[in-house]
């Protein structure tokens, strides 16, 4: 029997995951460093830790929790939402991360067929999503080519053109792969596009508080806005698997269809991860800024490793943990120059191609302590002289 026959087209025609394909090269570059993988490499608070260490053997740990999530985290990141992100209308579900937050979003609000708009280089996982659940009519829109910001122009004109109206637009800020900051006004402006077109907006804000140079991350909110955050970054608890979904109390039927998703996907998040989300909250917000700008020096690191490239190929940074960086013209291949760096140089980044963006490169500064990011980066730098000056020469 032919293999791929008796599977799902929907999940053959999704893209493979790029950190799969990426995780190979690294194992088949021998020494090699990455500033691939979005990380950061900070644990979480050790008090909030020692806590979870402490609570193993209640019972409770070990039982199913409520779908939506622990009533007290809940009630503490409604708190944290009020004070923080100046969201004060919306309900809260507790999900296995930020990627589970968003696949039950999609399935929420998502018929297969229906159209969505992302803006490029968007992020992987979430155009897969798309993919995965029959929503393969992603319109990908531009990015301002100095700023990356998206374009409302076109936004606009194509909610207005494309019939049926696209039913969702989705934005990462701060961005990934870009690092792009997507400015209050901007932020708002796209939001109204998006409810005087009666499509859903979903802001993606995994990197709230990845932010430089003394930018301010903001919200929106809105009956025709969802929300996304992660414990991921922020408390260094990536293999715990915690994020929420913000949504709006007031749409009749949210929570119930939201809740049908959860129940069939992790029916709550692990009841330990979520006991150490909470006690990481407590540590407060300048508990995760502290952490934040230590990576203020990877970031310089980087852009410096990157000027080969020359001044204008480099673009974001301004928020999150990655910058995003043209290839030079002759480097048509983003991922045979990625193999390349990494089999050569001893450095692995982000093929621009898995983003929307072929002959581009994501490079991450958030995983490496500033020793190790000072090895990588004069690696990417010698790699990306070479490149410049004579080519993939092997
Ligand atoms: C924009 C964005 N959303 C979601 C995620 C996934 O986060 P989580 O670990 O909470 O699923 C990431 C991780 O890289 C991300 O960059």
């Amino acid at each position: 029997m032919g293999s791929y026959g008796m599977l799902a087209k929907r999940a053959i025609q999704t893209d493979t995951p790029v950190m799969v394909q990426i995780q190979e090269v690294l194992r088949g570059a021998k020494d090699a460093m990455s500033l691939a993988q979005g990380v950061v490499y900070w644990q979480p608070p050790k008090r909030a830790l020692d806590r979870a260490k402490e609570i193993v053997w209640d019972p409770a740990v070990s039982r199913y929790g409520a779908d939506e999530g622990l009533p007290e985290l809940r009630e503490a990141l409604i708190r944290k939402l009020r004070q923080e992100n100046n969201i004060h209308k919306s309900s809260v579900m507790v999900t296995a991360g930020a990627n589970q937050a968003f696949v039950n979003v999609v399935l929420t609000l998502c018929d297969a067929g229906d159209s969505v708009v992302m803006f490029a280089p968007y992020y992987f996982n979430a155009y897969m999503s798309f993919q995965m659940t029959g929503v393969t009519d992603i319109l990908v829109g531009p990015g301002n080519p100095e700023t990356l910001h998206p374009d409302t122009d076109w936004l606009e004109k194509t909610l207005r053109e494309t019939k049926p109206t696209p039913k969702l637009v989705t934005v990462v800020n701060p961005g990934n792969p870009s690092g792009t900051y997507i400015p209050e006004p901007l932020l708002k402006r796209i939001s109204d596009i998006c409810r005087d077109a009666g499509c859903w907006l979903v802001v993606d804000n995994t990197y709230e508080y990845f932010m430089y140079d003394g930018l301010k991350h903001s919200c929106v909110e809105g009956n025709h806005i969802v929300n996304i955050f992660s414990f991921s970054k922020a408390y260094g608890m990536m293999g715990w698997r915690v994020g929420y979904i913000a949504y709006p109390s007031a749409v009749d039927g949210f929570a119930a269809q939201l809740l049908k998703i959860q129940d069939n996907i992790p029916i709550c998040a692990a009841i330990i991860s979520q006991r150490l989300a909470l006690y990481s909250l407590e540590m407060g917000p300048e508990w995760v800024t502290e952490q934040v700008k230590h990576l203020v020096k990877n970031r310089a690191l980087v852009l410096e490793a990157l000027s080969p490239l020359g001044e204008k190929a480099v673009k974001g940074g301004e928020g999150a943990i990655y910058l995003w960086a043209k290839l030079p013209d002759k480097s048509v291949d983003d991922f045979e120059v990625v193999r390349w760096l990494a089999y050569k140089h001893g450095v692995v980044v982000i093929p621009g191609s898995a983003c929307g963006c072929p002959g581009h490169v994501r490079v991450s500064f958030g995983g490496l302590l500033e020793e190790d990011c000072r090895v990588a980066a004069e690696r990417l730098r010698k790699g990306l002289e070479e490149l410049v000056r004579d080519g993939m020469v092997h």
